[in-house]
């Protein structure tokens, strides 16, 4: 028991402790005993819920889905294999992992109507801008899926997480004015994008089978990482009711921002902008500790890791190989590497206990295997789709879930009247 003393009043709240014996507070009775809220801004030593998918140890540099070392993970599995161990908690067997990517093959063709929406579009809209409308309009092709049946879960999961690629693939295709193709039953996941992506009907995409292996490993790498914004994000609006779609479309835009999976995205226009600029690498390492118009560098800290993002080692490694194999002597990471060495070694970042992040590696690896720029966190958002869905399903399925709600400390005006516009000075 923790004892929490108040207005001469003790409260005793309960010790939660977790699996790997991580520890919390329960004040889920604080207010109605005591008449006072928790008061935690950007939610860093809140809880919002307990869940049974993946383990982060930020001070030590472990992430585990569902107990398994993601470094076995990334090396030894498959992505689909691993989407289905993070939504249903265990490695498949045969027969499930036959039923499960016979669903993702039954259900990867779109609706034609679909062609209609992209259709709507402006030429340059941005890819996750369209991603998050196209979501959230699969619905409208599933109007049970409204019902949040359970029962239906299976179905209606492997329909998003297979359409999310084709989404993904035919935006980019309109995009760039390119007819889209169908996927193929007998490719893997990765290989299907890459065919979508780069396939045209008179001229098959050449598969390369480390581009291949890049890819799913990259998946794999994205695909959970607990309580982060766009998770929490689709937990709260699921929290209401809403279905699978309509949440993981919300997931979808919370990831975009630059903060989140858009860092992807700034990590490459940063190294760019370095690359083209006047001044030299520990000048802008200079320019970030000054605050100097709130350039930061991206793709380096986070919230829970406080040591090094295991997923960034392996996206190092992973980057290497691939520009060696290309016998390319790639300047933008030779750039990434001479900031990374100079963070690393400076009082500002390790104080601050700043490492590279997920993002300072993927950008790289998603330019070696010619994903364009704005579609970098599109392919964040394809990796990260089965976590949305293992934390929909997860929420849905507890019998004790409430609508999500925080509370706030009211700072504005105090009681005042209407006025007349007439007397208003
Ligand atoms: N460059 C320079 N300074 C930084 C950085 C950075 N990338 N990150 C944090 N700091 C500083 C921050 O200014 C603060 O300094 P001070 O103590 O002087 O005020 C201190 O470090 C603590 O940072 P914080 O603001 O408490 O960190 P946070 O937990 O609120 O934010 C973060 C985490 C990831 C948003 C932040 O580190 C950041 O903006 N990084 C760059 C963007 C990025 O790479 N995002 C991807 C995150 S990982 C994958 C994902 O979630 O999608």
């Amino acid at each position: 028991m923790a004892k929490i003393e108040l207005d001469n009043m003790i409260l005793e709240c309960p010790v939660i402790v977790g699996a790997e014996k991580e520890k919390a507070i329960d004040i889920s009775e604080l207010r109605a005993k005591t008449g006072y809220i928790t008061l935690d801004d950007s939610f860093s030593n809140t809880g919002s819920c307990k869940s049974a998918i993946t383990y982060i140890d930020g001070d030590k540099g472990i992430l585990r889905y569902r107990g398994y070392p993601i470094e076995e993970l990334a090396a030894k599995s498959s992505f689909a294999e691993t989407a289905f161990l993070v939504i249903y908690g265990h490695l498949p067997n045969k027969e499930e992992y036959s039923r499960f990517s016979g669903l993702l093959t039954d259900y990867e063709i779109l609706n034609e109507s679909f062609k209609h929406h992209y259709e709507g579009f402006p030429n340059n809209a941005p890819p996750m801008a369209m991603l998050s409308a196209m979501i959230n309009a699969l619905s409208c092709y599933q109007p049970e899926v409204n019902n949040n049946d359970i029962s239906k879960f299976d179905v209606s999961a492997a329909r998003l997480i297979s359409q999310v690629r084709v989404l993904a693939a035919s935006a980019y295709k309109m995009s760039v004015g390119l007819p889209t193709v169908f996927p193929y039953p007998e490719m893997s996941y990765a290989e299907n994008f890459l065919h979508m992506m780069f396939s045209l009907p008179n001229r098959p995409y050449e598969m390369d089978q480390d581009i291949i292996d890049a890819l799913n490993m990259f998946l794999i790498l994205h695909i959970d990482h607990e309580q982060n914004c766009s998770t929490s994000t689709v937990r709260l609006v699921a929290s209401s009711g809403a279905n699978l779609y309509a949440s993981c479309a919300a997931g979808v835009c919370a990831l975009w921002g630059r903060l989140h999976g858009g860092a992807n995205q700034a990590v490459v226009e940063m190294l760019n902008h370095i690359k083209n600029a006047d001044y030299n690498v520990k000048e802008f390492i200079d320019m970030v500790k000054n605050k100097k118009n709130g350039v930061k560098l991206m793709g380096f800290g986070h919230r829970v890791y406080k040591n090094f993002d295991p997923r960034s080692k392996i996206l190092q490694a992973a980057a290497h190989k691939l520009f060696k194999k290309a016998g390319q002597s790639d300047e933008l990471l030779s750039i990434a590497q001479e900031l990374a060495d100079y963070a690393l070694n400076d009082e500002y970042f390790i104080e601050r206990k700043l490492y590279p992040n997920v993002d300072f590696y993927s950008g790289l690896i998603m330019q070696a295997l010619g994903i364009p720029l704005n579609m970098f966190t599109v392919l964040f958002a394809i990796g990260r789709m089965p976590g949305w869905i293992a934390h929909w399903k997860e929420l849905s399925e507890n019998p004790k879930r409430r609508i999500y709600r925080p509370r706030q400390i009211y700072v504005g005006e105090t009681l005042r009247h209407y006025e007349p516009m007439s007397m208003r000075g």
